[in-house]
């Protein structure tokens, strides 16, 4: 079998980064270069300052970049280099065109097939690490069986899923690592060589390996049930509110019993990040493509929950300040759609403070790791309104301190740990009274912080 020695990464993002520096550190007898065409990107990675926020991540790159981990944006010394490409670059939701809002935009996909054709001069595993519609390999086989370099090509599905805030450790010890490959002998190797790198520091019974199709559909599947169970808990929240039921116990209660688990059953303001949404939209537009509507609108249902639940708490927020938010200050703690990132795509906080913005409120945003440029464009891109009043009506603050100064009301809006150990009797004493509390994310002792005198409102709990 052949031994891998050198490996090439297209996509230098949250994917890309953190599982090729994990390669990198278990297998040093590898080579392992990461490219992107973004220079700004590539550029930070060389630096201290890394380009995205991993627990760990930075520890990891310092020991091995240099010695077996190089970045850089010549794609295309990379690609020729290389025995095996993983190409891990991003693929939105459609924004235009067929599929326009629910199919994955595989441009750029797409693109790194063609260069790989043009440029490779000797065999290749190519392994899509990307989240993918079904059937997505039979596209990139069939770009590069177009090469005109007369080369054999294998193309392997490898899903990542490793979660933002915990890469390092999922990429360390996986649940499972999945491999797809084509059924034949020569796809059956190409399985094995790439499921030989993982053996360095992965079981061999944690090692699954699938046709090519069964693995791009887990992937999807995996995506759409974790989410789904957000939004069913999401969804009795609403239910507890109203009837006296509390939400986090109702969930211990039905995790004790293992056949449900107690995994992903916090209620939130709503599921974000880059995948959940659009592996669902994805998989919606699949199940239409392939004439089962049916399907289709079963799982289109937990996105619809999920739009609710964001748009349920910022008009619990109007309703509770006596039904306008016009002119009053509302800050809001966390911004990124998890903690332990700096990543805020899909976040809850973005749709959450659009409509507040709506209703004409004034927002100070405090996150301690997205950036203001990140949060002005997560807005700007929703295109409800000009950048210019954006940048009016929102503003920034570096200390939280100062971001709830003078402020009606208190949302948070993501689970950072720090929020929990404000001094919250300050935060209280600088506030417009009464002074109003929503914990987008039930992390506050609630005895605690009405004591203070805040009026607290959660997520799932008796109003
Ligand atoms: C993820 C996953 O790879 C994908 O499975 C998931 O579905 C969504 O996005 P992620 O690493 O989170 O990707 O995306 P991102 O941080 O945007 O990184 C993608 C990188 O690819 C960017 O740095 C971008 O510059 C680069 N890129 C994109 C290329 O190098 N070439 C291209 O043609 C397009
Ligand atoms: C997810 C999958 O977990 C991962 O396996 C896949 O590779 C990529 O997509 P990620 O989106 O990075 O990972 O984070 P995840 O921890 O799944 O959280 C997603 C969203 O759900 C976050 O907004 C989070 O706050 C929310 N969430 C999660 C809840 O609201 N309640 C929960 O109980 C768990």
């Amino acid at each position: 079998m052949r031994k891998i020695t050198n490996i090439c990464c297209i996509g230098a993002g949250y994917v890309g980064g953190p599982t090729m520096a994990v390669i990198a550190l278990k297998c040093p007898l590898i080579r392992v270069s990461i490219v992107d065409i973004n220079p700004d990107r590539i550029a930070a990675w060389n630096t201290e300052n890394l380009p995205i926020y991993e627990p760990g991540l930075l520890e990891i790159v310092k020991e091995v970049r240099g010695r077996n981990l190089f970045f850089s944006t010549d794609i295309e010394k990379g690609i020729l280099e290389a025995e095996m490409i993983f190409i891990s670059v991003n693929t939105p939701t459609k924004t235009y065109g067929v599929g326009k809002g629910h199919a994955a935009d595989l441009k750029y996909v797409e693109l790194c097939a063609r260069k790989i054709a043009e440029v490779a001069k000797s065999d290749k595993i190519v392994v899509e690490k990307s989240t993918l519609p079904v059937r997505t390999a039979e596209s990139i086989k069939a770009i590069l069986s177009e090469s005109e370099n007369d080369i054999e090509f294998q193309v392997l599905s490898n899903p990542e899923f490793l979660a933002e805030g915990t890469a390092v450790n999922d990429l360390l010890y996986p649940d499972r690592v999945l491999i797809g490959g084509d059924q034949t002998p020569e796809g059956l190797t190409a399985i094995e060589v790439l499921a030989s790198i993982y053996s360095n520091w992965i079981s061999n019974e944690r090692i699954l390996k699938t046709n090519i199709w069964s693995s791009e559909l887990s992937k999807l599947t995996a995506n759409a049930f974790l989410a789904q169970r957000i939004s069913s808990i999401n969804s009795l929240s609403a239910l507890c509110e109203v009837t006296g039921a509390d939400i986090d116990e109702v969930a211990f209660a039905i995790g004790s019993d293992s056949r449900i688990g107690n995994k992903f059953l916090k209620s939130s303001v709503g599921f974000g990040g880059s995948c959940f949404q659009k592996d669902i939209l994805n998989l919606v537009y699949l199940c239409n493509y392939f004439g089962l509507p049916e399907v289709a609108e079963y799982w289109e249902k937990v996105i619809h929950i999920n739009d609710y639940q964001k748009r349920r708490f910022a008009n619990n927020i109007i309703n509770a300040l006596f039904n306008t938010v016009s002119g009053k200050k509302i800050a809001i703690l966390g911004w990124a759609f998890k903690k332990d990132t700096n990543d805020s795509r899909e976040s809850a906080a973005i749709y959450v403070a659009d409509h507040l913005l709506n209703d004409q409120a004034r927002i100070c945003v405090y996150d301690p790791k997205v950036q203001a440029k990140i949060i002005y464009s997560d807005l700007d891109f929703l295109n409800t309104r000009p950048h210019e009043i954006n940048i009016e009506l929102l503003e920034v603050e570096t200390d939280p301190y100062n971001a709830c100064r003078n402020a009606h009301a208190i949302a948070i809006l993501t689970e950072w740990d720090e929020f929990k150990n404000y001094d919250w009797h300050r935060i209280y004493k600088n506030m417009i009274k009464p002074a109003f509390l929503f914990d987008g994310r039930n992390i506050l002792d609630l005895k605690k912080v009405a004591s203070i005198g805040f009026k607290l409102i959660t997520i799932g709990k008796p109003l």
